[in-house]
């Protein structure tokens, strides 16, 4: 009798261990044993390395009053890139980019706006670029910034930011076709319209030749995929920190024409993306049937404490499907 109690308490101690890193809502920890500081990520994948880069996000949550949204912020912490090759263990490599302190008129400094950060490479030039969304803290200045490396972890030299062809530029995602070309894809025209641009061959530019899709649809969070063929465009409503429900797209050629679709996720809480924020679609065949969808579980006045959500995402002919899995 006098085991019983041990054991019992061995067991569920082992359950909760085996249960934990996997659960969504809790934060994913790295091989030190630290949570993962990764927001709004994205992922390179080369030379049989996953990179994941993402907002680093720490310090106190503010309120940013009298503005038309939710405008709750933390201080631009940079960027944060880690490493793996299962998905499962990831190292941390450091600060990809870091923000700087003490020159308000610099896109990276901490009272700034450092989000969504993507990296691609480029083959011609045999660098590492990264886009990602700079602004201030009442969103009005709608940038795109792009750094670069010779090393996929970094560090990234910062080269400054623009509005690509004059337009807005907040929420964006990089997607990098078969062909070598990379595109921009950015909320655009106060958030109404998705812009999709063709980079320059570098990627360090945005081209004269850009796209204006889901127009009048007020979509964010914009992650692009392809599968045989046919590109998809996953985005989010526009409610700030607060989740909404996803749809997605469906095209022949990353310029469009774009055709809506529905909401790809099935399950409880499907209507508000099971409680999180697109940002990125991880390629997981090269079928180009399964995929990784990734997202953020946004903490709005916790920012630092934001966790991340990442499901499984299956592609059949035209149709995503995102399906809940407690695990
Ligand atoms: C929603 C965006 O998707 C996030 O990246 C962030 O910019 C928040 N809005 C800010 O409210």
């Amino acid at each position: 009798m006098r085991y019983v109690l041990p054991v019992i308490i061995m067991l569920l101690a082992v359950c909760c261990l085996r249960a934990q890193p996997a659960t969504h809502g809790n934060n994913l920890i790295d091989v030190d044993g630290h949570v993962i500081n990764a927001h709004g990520a994205g992922v390179l994948y080369y030379n049989g390395v996953y990179y994941l880069f993402g907002e680093i996000k720490k310090g106190a949550t503010w309120f940013v009053p009298n503005q038309s949204w939710e405008d709750y912020r933390v201080p631009a912490g940079g960027i944060s890139c880690y490493s793996s090759t299962d998905l499962s263990h990831w190292k941390y490599e450091g600060v990809a980019l870091p923000a700087i302190t003490g020159d308000a008129t610099s896109d990276i400094d901490t009272g700034r706006v450092m989000e969504r950060p993507k990296v691609v490479y480029n083959s011609l030039t045999k660098k590492f670029v990264m886009w990602l969304h700079i602004d201030k803290n009442d969103y009005s200045y709608a940038h795109a910034g792009v750094a670069v490396s010779d090393q996929p972890a970094g560090p990234y030299t910062y080269l400054g930011s623009v509005k690509p062809n004059g337009q807005d530029s907040r929420d964006m995602t990089l997607f990098k076709d078969d062909d070598g070309k990379a595109y921009l894809i950015h909320a655009s025209e106060g958030n109404n319209t998705m812009q999709i641009c063709l980079l320059t061959d570098d990627y360090l530019s945005p081209s004269a030749t850009y796209s204006r899709v889901l127009v009048n649809r007020n979509r964010e969070a914009p992650a692009m995929f392809k599968s045989r063929g046919r590109y998809f465009l996953i985005t989010s409503a526009c409610t700030g920190w607060s989740p909404n429900a996803a749809t997605y797209a469906v095209a022949d050629s990353p310029l469009g024409p774009w055709k809506e679709q529905g909401n790809p996720c099935t399950g409880p809480n499907a209507e508000t993306t099971f409680n999180a924020q697109s940002t990125y679609v991880l390629p997981m065949d090269e079928k180009g049937s399964r995929f990784l969808f990734m997202a953020d579980i946004w903490n709005k006045t916790d920012l630092p404490g934001s966790a991340y959500l990442w499901l499984p995402l299956q592609v059949d002919g035209d149709t995503v499907t995102i399906r809940w899995i407690d695990q």
